[in-house]
């Protein structure tokens, strides 16, 4: 996902962010969140669990009664960040013995109570699915004891909390519609540290939308490890378990998407993932048939060769990946398409590299989200195959896969000269106060001079020039 909002993804961008909320009363949480907007969008109910509570945040750790760090696994460098990190907060309650210090998310689901071990200074282990359970392990905290709970639900979705929005910019707000994933990709630790995967109530989802845009704003993104694998029939009904019947009336996420769509013409529509195996032409058409869902879709490839994705269990192969882009050219010709890119998985061969290549070449990304394989435990991967690229291999593959990406990106933003986008106002540009910025539909960032026009306004801007990454031109309305 770009970076448009303040939201940074760790899992894509090796940033981190810290957040406050506005009331000053009461015991002060420290929350610092990494990995992908699923554990942005969860630190936002943790924010709400705990504001309920009676705590209020503070952006300095050093002066925090309780600091917590949401986590991310997705690759090691993404838990050796966090081991850093817990250097800094140790050493507060080396001033501040009774000062608390959590491990939220999928790390502390990876590591469970030996992350206690591991980390002498720690006080709390929370999985993903534990969060209401957070009073009471800090009250157990408080009392002297570590507190863990790791437990993996099948129904939790936090329907019912409203999140508090962190770090919001007032316009745009992230939506989980499900839970937890049932994939299993043999590279990814995503299904042992979120467990089964779950849809939330539609009307939960729909309701909260609502809300969003009475409040000002103006662009929600639905989230989910597969938003394709989306399906509601009512509580508690899983969905292995549906007749055709049952099937048939449930709510799929084409049909989500539409109701979101409903919510108000001015209200856009993100989502993200998408997954290739899943992604059927009944969402793409509901995307063309409503203007306020934008026409952008992340599709993650992983590799351009059919016996990789078999190895990495994908579910695909490269033709039927080419079909779903086909599809998505065909039914939308002006949809933005991005993707993630793993280079040297287990035994992928030169050939089987190029063959990566040859596909993006064929697709033409207007944006990429590019890694190096990086072993997990406990997945199929590791358990199966040997981790056998050299780091080396991986790195230039991966320079290859990164510069030939620059190349598609500068082409695709270059393609924007000379037209009209309308623009969602999101802030002032990073670079100038005189200036806005905003995103196109196909979530291009879009900057301009500011005149009279604020954020949340839409406008129709002429693109003039433009960076590798980004449209600069003037509001022509
Ligand atoms: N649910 C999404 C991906 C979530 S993880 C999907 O299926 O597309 C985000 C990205 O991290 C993945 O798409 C993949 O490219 C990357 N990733 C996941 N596990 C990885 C690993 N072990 N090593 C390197 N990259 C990994
Ligand atoms: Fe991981 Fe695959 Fe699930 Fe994505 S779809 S979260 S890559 S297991
Ligand atoms: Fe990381 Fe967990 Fe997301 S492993 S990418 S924070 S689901």
């Amino acid at each position: 996902m770009h970076t448009g909002n303040k939201v940074i993804d760790e899992s894509k961008q090796g940033e981190a962010l810290m957040v406050e909320t506005k009331n000053e009363q009461g015991k002060k949480l420290f929350l610092e969140s990494y990995g992908c907007q699923m554990n942005f969008s969860d630190s936002e109910i943790v924010a709400s669990i705990l504001t309920d509570k009676g705590y209020t945040t503070t952006k300095n750790f050093e002066e925090a009664d309780v600091i917590f760090v949401n986590t991310c696994a997705i690759r090691e460098n993404a838990e050796s960040r966090v081991r850093q990190r817990l250097q800094d907060f140790k050493k507060v309650k080396q001033k501040n013995p009774h000062a608390v210090i959590g491990v939220l998310g999928c790390m502390a689901e990876r590591l469970k109570s030996q992350f206690l071990d591991q980390e002498k200074l720690l006080d709390i282990v929370v999985g993903p699915d534990a969060y209401r359970d957070l009073p009471n392990l800090l009250e157990q905290a408080d009392s002297g004891q570590k507190a863990v709970n790791v437990i993996l639900s099948k129904e939790e979705t936090y329907a019912d909390i409203t999140p508090v929005r962190l770090d919001s910019n007032g316009i745009s707000a992230f939506i989980s519609i499900t839970r937890g994933c049932d994939n299993m990709c043999s590279f990814c630790v995503v299904p042992f540290t979120r467990g089964r995967e779950r849809s939330r109530d539609p009307e939960s989802i729909v309701a909260e939308a609502k809300d969003l845009f009475n409040r000002g704003y103006r662009e929600v993104t639905l989230l989910g490890q597969n938003v394709d694998s989306y399906l509601w029939a009512g509580g508690g009904l899983k969905k292995e378990v549906l007749t055709e019947e049952q099937k048939a009336k449930a709510v799929s996420f084409s049909k989500l998407l539409e109701m979101v769509a409903l919510v108000n013409p001015d209200l856009r529509v993100r989502f993200s993932t998408s997954h290739p195996k899943d992604m059927t032409d009944e969402v793409l058409y509901v995307m063309a048939k409503y203007e306020n869902i934008c026409k952008y879709v992340h599709l993650p490839v992983q590799s351009g060769s059919s016996r990789v994705l078999d190895i990495m269990n994908r579910g695909y192969t490269r033709e039927w990946y080419l079909n779903r882009i086909a599809a998505i050219k065909r039914i939308m010709p002006d949809c933005g398409i991005s993707t993630d890119v793993i280079t040297g998985f287990c035994s992928e061969t030169e050939e089987e590299h190029q063959e990566t290549m040859s596909l993006m070449r064929l697709v033409q990304y207007d944006f990429a989200y590019m890694f190096m394989y990086s072993e997990r435990p406990k997945t199929l991967a590791e358990r199966k195959f040997k981790d056998d690229i050299p780091e080396e291999v991986k790195k230039r593959r991966l320079q290859e896969v990164v510069s030939l990406q620059h190349e598609h990106s500068a082409i695709k933003t270059k393609a924007g000269i000379g037209k009209i986008h309308r623009v969602l106002v999101e802030g002032v540009s990073k670079k100038s106060t005189e200036q806005l910025s905003g995103r196109n539909t196909q979530n291009i960032i879009v900057v301009f001079d500011k005149g009279n026009h604020k954020k949340g306004d839409y406008v129709n801007v002429l693109v003039e020039r433009c960076t590798m990454t980004t449209l600069i031109g003037r509001v022509v309305d």
